[in-house]
């Protein structure tokens, strides 16, 4: 383990964690090296028994957040005309405490928590922020809780945390300790109790809105980092639910010196006097900022009274409410009265010293905040990320009856379906038609069964996102994991289905063919899983994706070569056929089943001619009995398949689509 130190006149040693520097780094630039890393390690030990680091190894002490003068302006593309979402707002949160944005929706909430997290595009933000009085990077030191609840369903509420914890905790912290760490988180967020019970799917009742909110908080802020943002944390939870979330996060901001920033829609009373301080925005301009307690002092000094017994957070958003001004000048007027207002009050001139002074202290010691080059972003090995992904997915699917036994008892159905529709088809040439027909119809029904994988493919994507988006790991270990775990699940998919449809239709009676079924049939799965992933990364919106995906297998279903035989597709759509799965999956089994084959024909009861047997394929001569299965693929124009080839290419088409699955979670991550 290598450390980076830095060097602090007041406090003790900040030490970043960071694998990819080397020691002789380190050593290099600490000309006295031998004494520092001694310290370093009595610190590190220090540090690592209190097990706090954030997710991007940053440092074990408090950070405080400040900010001046920030706005954040966009600009209407049609108007040219230029709107502050955010609007001259300054602030500060110290370590320990728990800062609520509150404001009616549409007042900047989200923007202000976005643009103070560094979420948003750094050239529409104007104005400073500051990390213990520095200019620093937010995005080093802090977590972003999302607003939506990213969590495995089928998995308990432990595992998810425990799962969470493999991923972000470096390889330093032992199993045990990684154990100890996940209880501690599910103590503090009040979990004891749902610990080992499953977060719950439409097909499994689960725990409370409430506890699913805590477990997510809670695989969030494992490693607790210094800075938390929360995004309207309790919304959608009833007020017992939204107190208990809001409470734990207090505890914890107080127990571990967290500096916290939640917006927050309308809290209860309850959860109002649970806040330190207070931002009230209205139209992305502040209106309160300061401590809560003195909110009502300075809102009876601008002449308006709580009443007694009533919520003050409600009588706050009544106050500055303007929805119902049906004259838009003067609902402005109306905000900005009361942001003139702040800006000339006692409670913004305190403010503005209180930023200034933190500024003046730190100027003095001269402390250095974590930027990106003392930071790494992964705990782990591209390889390490993957096996846990990979182990997680597998319990994950093994559990989820849409994502595997659905799926498997659907696949095995509709074998029995085509295994008792075309039973022991036989080898006479009448049949041949309804051999192709099970062979075509095991090929195109299988592929668009795939579609079934995409509500479990949403959710994973989900968990996939807020993990990416807390440095856990990349794309390409979620993407070769996802690409691992489908190759044994497709293989139990394609034996079962040929073990009941394979001998009850009575195809080419060989172990070997049979075996080559399966081989051609998980070739074929491969590509139409591939396919899906890829879609419904593009478009992750259930019905969409949905439609989507059903149309493209409907599309390759056409220019297969049965409904249209390869020599009767129109020029125009050849490309179709060329660049068709499902042509190379139809006829590598097709050619599989029919080479080696013997089919009778029907034999004549006219003795009087010397044709004795009508042959529909073959020789037609009348003096032939039989004809064989080249016969059938040369005369319907299969006439130039080559499994290998074909094989090459099936496994060529799964990459791609897997490539481009990649890049477009890839490209997706430069969106946000
Ligand atoms: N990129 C954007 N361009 C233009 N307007 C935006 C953009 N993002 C948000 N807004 C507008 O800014 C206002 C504040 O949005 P938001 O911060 O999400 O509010 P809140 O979280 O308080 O409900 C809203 O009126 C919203 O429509
Ligand atoms: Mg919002």
């Amino acid at each position: 383990m290598e450390h980076v130190a830095q060097h602090r006149s007041s406090e003790p040693q900040t030490i970043v964690r960071d694998t990819t520097t080397t020691i002789t780094i380190n050593e290099s630039e600490n000309k006295n090296g031998n004494q520092i890393n001694l310290k370093i390690d009595e610190l590190y030990i220090q540090e690592k028994n209190s097990s706090f680091t954030s997710s991007n190894g940053a440092s074990n002490d408090s950070v405080s957040l400040a900010w001046r003068n920030l706005s954040y302006a966009v600009t209407n593309p049609k108007t040219k005309q230029k709107t502050n979402l955010v609007h001259e707002a300054s602030g500060v949160v110290k370590p320990g405490e728990v800062m609520a944005i509150m404001g009616p929706s549409g007042a900047g909430k989200s923007t202000l928590l976005d643009v103070l997290a560094g979420r948003k595009n750094p050239k529409l933000t104007t104005g400073e922020i500051y990390l213990n009085g520095k200019p620093g990077q937010v995005k080093y030191v802090s977590t972003y809780v999302m607003q939506e609840d990213a969590l495995m369903g089928v998995l308990t509420v432990r595992e998810n945390i425990q799962f969470a914890a493999d991923l972000c905790f470096p390889s330093s912290y032992s199993k045990a300790e990684r154990k100890a760490r996940v209880q501690a988180i599910i103590t503090e967020l009040g979990l004891d109790r749902v610990a080992d019970s499953k977060i719950g799917t439409v097909f499994v009742r689960g725990v409370s809105g409430g506890e699913k909110r805590r477990a997510s908080i809670a695989t969030q802020v494992l490693t607790l980092p210094k800075i938390i943002f929360l995004d309207e944390p309790t919304s959608g939870l009833d007020a017992a639910a939204s107190y208990n979330v809001m409470k734990a996060i207090v505890q914890m901001a107080r127990n571990y010196k967290l500096t916290v920033v939640a917006s927050i829609h309308q809290p209860s009373t309850e959860t109002y006097s649970l806040f330190d301080k207070l931002c009230i925005l209205g139209r992305g301009r502040t209106l309160y900022m300061g401590k809560r307690e003195k909110a009502i002092d300075y809102f009876k000094t601008l002449g308006h009274v709580v009443p007694a017994y009533s919520n003050p957070a409600d009588h706050f958003l009544y106050l500055i409410n303007s929805d119902f001004m049906t004259d838009r000048t003067q609902a402005e007027e109306h905000i900005t009265q009361f942001s003139d207002s702040f800006e000339n009050s006692d409670v913004n001139k305190l403010l503005q010293e209180e930023i200034n002074t933190l500024i003046e202290q730190h100027k003095e010691t001269g402390t250095r905040i974590i930027s990106s080059s003392t930071t790494h972003r992964y705990q782990h090995s591209f390889l390490q990320q993957t096996m846990i992904l990979v182990r997680r997915s597998f319990l994950n699917a093994m559990r989820n009856l849409l994502v595997f036994w659905v799926r498997i008892i659907l696949y095995v159905a509709l074998g029995l379906l085509i295994g008792t529709t075309y039973w022991q088809i036989g080898y006479n040439q009448a049949n041949i038609t309804e051999r192709l027909s099970s062979e075509y119809f095991s090929v195109a029904f299988l592929s668009f069964m795939s579609i079934a994988g995409i509500p479990g493919f949403l959710e994973e994507r989900l968990v996939f996102q807020r993990e990416r988006g807390n440095g856990f790991y990349s794309v390409g270990p979620f993407v070769l994991a996802n690409t691992i775990i489908s190759i044994p699940f497709l293989f139990i998919i394609s034996g079962s289905f040929t073990a009941v449809t394979y001998s009850a239709v009575g195809l080419h009676n060989d172990g070997k063919n049979a075996i080559l079924f399966i081989v051609y049939m998980f070739l074929c799965l491969n590509v139409a899983e591939a396919m899906v992933c890829f879609i419904a990364s593009i478009i992750p919106i259930f019905i969409a994706s949905l439609a989507i995906t059903a149309f493209a297998n409907g599309f390759w279903m056409v220019f297969a070569g049965y409904l249209v035989r390869p020599p009767n597709i129109s020029k125009g759509w050849k490309w179709a056929h060329y660049i068709d799965y499902q042509k190379y999956s139809f006829e590598t089994i097709l050619y599989n089943d029919l080479k080696g084959l013997n089919f009778n024909c029907e034999r004549l009861n006219d003795t009087s001619s010397d044709r004795m047997y009508n042959c529909f394929y073959g020789d037609k001569s009348g003096r032939s009995a039989t004809f064989t299965g080249e016969d059938v693929l040369n005369e319907l124009g299969y006439t130039n398949i080559r499994p290998a080839l074909w094989t090459v290419i099936l496994i060529a088409m799964a990459i791609i689509y897997r490539l481009a699955f990649f890049a477009v979670l890839r490209l997706r991550k430069n969106h946000s």
